[in-house]
């Protein structure tokens, strides 16, 4: 599996039109930039019908879905395999978005399928319980995101200090090598910052990147919190 190393930044380009087909490559080779120039960890999460064109198109960035379906090769219609993301190209999924979620069992059962594939998988928790309850299952990485702060501006690191700080403490509890993140509503690097503080190794953010008219600016600033 291609070795993911904190802290890090997953921009989750969601199905924002600034973050679909051509705008996605654009995006992603902005995130590849600042990689380059920051030396931080930047990992693209496209739609599932741009991981292609994106990987096609750039150099060294690690581009990974947004979601990845626990159905088996075979008689199935309009599904995402993990066999299908990876000879697309992907590296990995987020698994488990509060946009896009799945029971319990069927995220273990992704988590196995994307372990027999080296595929790297990041699982999102809504709480610090369901932060617990996916870290047992064997991750590359677990995010916890309040669903009400997203896409709100208000940053779970401002609004939620004490989330964070559970979660990175059940994270590390069960597994101390198993990188803790968080996301919802980060928009600046003071929210990144904050998170840092609080004990996350990393960042999953969407729309203070994707919308803003100067996304490569604003990665740019984001990746300076962690310096
Ligand atoms: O996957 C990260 C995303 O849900 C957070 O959204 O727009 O608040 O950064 P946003």
């Amino acid at each position: 599996m291609v070795n993911i190393s904190t802290p890090v930044i997953i921009l989750n380009f969601k199905t924002y039109r600034q973050g679909t087909g051509e705008n996605a490559v654009e995006l992603a080779k902005a995130c590849e930039l600042v990689e380059q120039e920051s030396g931080i960890p930047i990992v693209a999460a496209v739609q599932a019908a741009d991981i292609y064109r994106v990987v096609s198109s750039v150099d060294k960035l690690k581009v990974i879905a947004q979601h990845m379906d626990p159905v088996e090769p075979g008689k199935n219609t309009g599904f995402i395999t993990p066999e299908a993301i990876q000879q697309a190209g992907a590296i990995g999924s987020i698994i488990n978005h509060a946009e896009h979620q799945l029971p319990l069992e069927k995220i273990s059962e992704l988590i196995k399928r994307a372990k027999a594939l080296d595929l790297f998988t990041v699982v999102c928790a809504d709480t610090a319980r369901k932060a617990g309850e996916v870290a047992r299952l064997g991750p590359d990485m677990v995010s916890v995101e309040p669903p009400e702060l997203i896409g709100t501006g208000i940053s779970v690191s401002k609004a939620k200090p004490d989330l964070v700080r559970s979660v990175v403490e059940k994270v590390h509890a069960i597994n101390p090598e198993l990188p803790a993140l968080c996301g919802a509503g980060i928009t600046e690097k003071e929210d990144v910052i904050r998170a840092v503080q609080q004990g996350a190794q990393g960042i999953l953010l969407a729309s203070g990147v994707v919308l803003s008219k100067d996304p490569e600016g604003v990665l740019r600033e984001l990746a300076a919190g962690f310096r």
